[in-house]
């Protein structure tokens, strides 16, 4: 990883750390088992990934920087929750997580499932509740809307649910493509709409380019996690390698073969950076992002 895209990690990192310790002030969240379980999955670890993306994009499209770190905030919530319940044994039944024991392991199963209800809750909570600049005050309906899309009936949980049907089925690649764009492609194309929802700068040229950037890397990055888990291992990965084996699922490696799919992965990287190429903005740091997406070995 560069030395600028490391320093942009630590700074949105660093930036949930302090807007969550603002929401739980402003919101009066008490003490209480099930705040140490919210606090355990969020703020212990992970690569902060769409918070980094939607802070390279909102930055890059003159979005204020309190905004960035809201919805920051909102993304990184629904996506803890999203792995708390994947963990889970009703669904991939994993003890691992950022080189610490799942929430469930860590406390119990009940206390992992509300976790995760819970830091749903906050996301929309942040969302309508935290301080926004002016402009963005009147983009909170917007930024609810895109959010939700990309969790619910349309986003991640219907991902999840087509995961669970095609576990130890064969299913089609075009249905495989739906199913991670679904599951994770949507929530990482999210950072970018939000992002470009918190501009007021961005134009309609612009937003389908990054339409077009955000839906590759989000196929992309589930490629990569599918090519990890055969061939990574569980120290590296600070998750169980070979759970995705273990459980039977249809990933871009059972589908393509380990070959199959670093070339899958290798064309949505070139249709993003393709599409980072039109855009009239300086995108190094977008072009930084892509490349460790890609690259990563975690
Ligand atoms: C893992 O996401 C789950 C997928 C959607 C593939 P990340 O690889 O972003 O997990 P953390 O947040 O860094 O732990
Ligand atoms: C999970 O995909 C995607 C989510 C919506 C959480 P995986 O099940 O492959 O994610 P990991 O490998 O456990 O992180
Ligand atoms: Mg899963
Ligand atoms: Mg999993
Ligand atoms: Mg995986």
């Amino acid at each position: 990883m560069s030395k600028v895209l490391k320093a942009l990690q630590t700074e949105a990192n660093d930036a949930i750390q302090s807007t969550f310790i603002s929401l739980t002030k402003r919101l009066n969240y008490t003490s209480s088992p099930l705040l140490d379980a919210v606090e355990y999955a969020l703020l212990s670890g992970g690569k902060r990934m769409r918070p980094l993306l939607l802070s390279i994009t909102g930055t890059m499209l003159s979005a204020n920087k309190q905004d960035i770190n809201v919805a920051s905030l909102a993304i990184e919530c629904i996506h803890s929750y999203s792995l708390v319940h994947d963990d889970l044994p009703a669904m991939d039944n994993d003890d691992l997580r950022r080189g610490k024991p799942t929430c469930h392991i860590k406390y119990d199963e009940a206390t992992a499932i509300l976790a995760g209800d819970a830091l749903q809750s906050s996301a929309f909570e942040c969302l309508s509740s935290m301080p926004l600049s002016e402009y963005a005050q009147t983009k909170r309906h917007e930024l609810i809307a895109i959010l939700a899309k990309a969790s619910g009936m349309r986003g991640m949980c219907q991902g999840q649910s087509l995961d669970l049907l095609a576990t130890g089925e064969t299913i089609s690649l075009d249905d495989l493509i739906k199913l991670h764009q679904l599951k994770t492609g949507a929530l990482i194309e999210s950072a970018v709409s939000m992002a470009t929802c918190l501009s007021p700068t961005a134009n309609e040229d612009t937003r389908k380019l990054l339409s077009v950037y955000s839906k590759a890397i989000g196929l992309a990055f589930q490629i990569q996690d599918d090519i990890l888990d055969l061939t990574s291992d569980t120290a590296t990965l600070g998750k169980p390698q070979g759970s995705d084996l273990i459980n039977g699922k249809s990933t871009f490696v059972t589908h393509l073969g380990l070959q199959g799919a670093k070339d899958a992965l290798t064309v949505q990287y070139e249709e993003a950076l393709h599409a980072l190429e039109q855009l009239p903005y300086n995108t190094e740091q977008l072009k930084l992002f892509t490349q460790y997406m890609v690259a990563r070995t975690h």
